[in-house]
């Protein structure tokens, strides 16, 4: 959620912060701020809305600081305002946070009966309160950060600076933090996320929970316990991750150009789980007595987790259950041997899904992953990972990590079933790869869904409907368009519509039917029960015979062709299109849709 991003050194302090805050923004973009030091005095900066307004305000301000700390936010306890922004300070003490304090509430309380103030609605500024005072009680930081730490609730991640001194402080809980250091630079930084410190650090440091980091301009770091014992609770890794090249191009949107991107990364994909490292690691899996897989995720990637529990089961004979990761990591689960847990996740930092990691760990679970983001959170903790090679995903909504991760899967999937990967597994995959980039090419000269859009981007709600393997892409599809689009959008299994989703149907309800050979006649007469109920009905799919035309107002035909059992993750591309076509002419803000983020770290 919000990008932390702190510096200390010799180099220009601010551009680094702003340069990792401007590759962070994804994360959190409702208000950005930073705070600097100049002459012992510290200063803070911030403006609400995109990090740009931030730019602005700073560019005329000739901020000449050797440390600064800076922050991009996703609004938890708080409205989106300035006065909420972070970093938040006082005379003595600046600080930035992702995460939530679950006792803001009753700490607040008891500082305020004791005559603190507050400026702010946040749970920050509640820490940097308590902070403040036990500082002044003890006159020893990394002892008050680890006091006042201690009596928070919840998982954070802070970033502090003390008024007079060069060090950057930081500590977390169940909440992304890595620190590094550039000795050729002289310099240290911290951050909620790698990706801000490449090109940066020679080195990276990810410390455990509740411990403190104290970083220096010399590019040195020391760890401590929250008691002030030196700690030796961190992982400490030489850096993995490059800047992918993030530029539009010739696309107006990420999120079309990310679209545009799956033939390749298909290709990529095949490559890499056919013929390369990715064949070794399937190998691994052969040591794993599997009974039964558990598979937790968020969002999107929990679909994706249900059209790859349908290709284990069918292929592999074994059990799996598809767990909303939100919900796994409280409830009573009941582990036994042969258990393996698989988590799906593109950032590899979904804070729910960390949870649900460290719980199966806990109880002894071999955990494996599927996971975009190498050197992430989730990737550094599981057992065995299984790389989605989608490359650097910006639009929040996410389209080619999805596919991705389906197809990772079926990869698995076919593996578990035959102890190797067959030929027709690579002769599908390069057929899905061909179908897509033909349906795109085509879109992009006749626009046949873009024309579908125009006529239906105004009604009223969206109900996607599918069964068997394309009821998961129906959920996709109506997640899709309601979080870029912000438009009522259900997804259904088809079968289901009649015990009570039909109520809705009118003629401003629009039903996409996604219609396969599997369940065929099934599904027909699903879509005929919304056309009777005057549902505007768009097919996506099968083409329909004569008889069966008047079921439609409009049709989506797809070629199927040579897809066996990827035709439903292809017809998934329609619905991308379909989603980001009446995003687009509702003017929303595709990239950066309204109150979501790309990685989302707390819970
Ligand atoms: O990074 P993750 O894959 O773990 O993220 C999970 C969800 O937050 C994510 O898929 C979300 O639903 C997307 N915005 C959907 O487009």
């Amino acid at each position: 959620m919000c990008g932390i991003v702190g510096y200390t050194g010799s180099f220009e302090a601010l551009g680094v912060v702003l340069e990792g805050l401007t590759r962070l923004e994804y994360r959190g973009y409702d208000s950005a701020g930073v705070s600097y030091q100049v002459s012992d005095e510290i200063s803070v900066i911030k403006k609400e809305g995109k990090l740009q307004n931030l730019k602005d305000a700073l560019k005329d301000q000739n901020i000449n600081s050797s440390l600064v700390i800076g922050h991009t936010r996703w609004a938890t306890h708080g409205v989106v305002n300035e006065l909420n922004a972070h970093p938040h300070a006082n005379d003595l003490i600046s600080l930035v946070h992702n995460g939530i304090v679950e006792n803001a509430d009753e700490l607040r309380e008891v500082l305020s009966s004791e005559g603190h103030q507050f400026q702010s609605q946040t749970d920050t500024e509640v820490f940097l309160v308590l902070l403040t005072k036990v500082y002044n009680e003890t006159k020893n930081i990394v002892e008050a950060i680890g006091k006042a730490f201690s009596m928070v609730e919840g998982n954070s991640a802070f970033v502090i600076m003390l008024k007079g001194s060069e060090k950057l402080y930081a500590v977390k809980r169940s909440a992304p933090l890595v620190c590094g250091y550039d000795q050729a630079t002289n310099s240290s930084l911290v951050s909620s996320d790698p990706y801000a410190l490449v090109g940066y650090s020679e080195h990276l440091f990810f410390p455990e929970n509740e411990v403190i980091c104290e970083a220096t301009p010399e590019g040195k770091i020391s760890f401590y316990e929250l008691d002030g014992s030196e700690s030796k609770r961190y992982e400490s890794q030489a850096p993995s991750m490059s800047l992918d090249a993030t530029t539009k191009g010739e696309f107006e949107h990420f999120m079309l150009k990310e679209i545009y991107e799956q033939p390749e990364l298909i290709k990529r994909l095949t490559q890499y789980y056919l013929d390369d490292t990715g064949l070794s690691t399937l190998e691994k899996l052969k040591k794993l007595d599997i009974n039964h897989i558990y598979i937790a995720a968020c969002g999107t990637a929990w679909h994706a987790g249900l059209v790859i529990r349908g290709y284990i089961e069918e292929y592999a004979n074994i059990k799996v259950t598809v767990e909303l990761a939100s919900e796994f990591r409280y409830k009573k689960n009941i582990f036994n041997k042969g258990d393996v847990a698989l988590f799906i996740s593109q950032s590899g930092e979904t804070a729910d899904t960390l949870a649900c990691q460290e719980l199966c760990s806990e109880n002894k679970i071999p955990c494996l992953s599927i996971v975009n983001v190498k050197g992430s959170t989730l990737y550094r903790q599981c057992d065995l990972n299984f790389p989605i090679l989608a490359g650097k995903e910006v639009g929040v909504a996410s389209t080619k990590a999805f596919t991705q991760q389906c197809l990772v899967g079926y990869v698995m999937a076919n593996f578990l079933a035959d102890g190797e990967i067959k030929q027709s597994v690579r002769k599908e995959l390069s057929e899905l790869s061909d179908r897509i980039d033909e349906l795109l090419v085509e879109e992009a000269k006749n626009k046949v869904i873009d024309k579908v859009a125009q006529n239906i981007y105004s009604k009223k709600g969206f109900m996607f409907t599918g069964r068997g393997p394309y009821f998961p892409i129906a959920l996709e599809g109506a997640l899709k368009l309601k979080e870029i689009a912000y438009v009522h959008a259900e997804g259904y299994a088809a079968g289901e519509l009649k015990h009570g989703p039909i109520a809705l149907i009118d003629e401003e309800m629009v039903n996409i039917a996604l219609l396969g050979p599997e369940l065929f006649d099934k599904a027909l007469s699903n879509a005929q029960e919304i056309k009777a109920r005057n549902g505007y009905v768009i097919t996506v799919g099968q083409a329909l015979e004569s008889k069966n035309k008047a079921v439609a107002n409009e049709e989506i035909t797809l070629n199927f062709s040579g897809l066996e059992n990827l035709k439903s993750i292809y017809a998934n591309v329609v619905m991308q299109v379909l989603s980001y076509e009446i995003a687009k002419k509702k003017g929303t803000d595709i990239d950066k849709p309204r109150n979501l983020a790309k990685s989302v770290t707390v819970e």
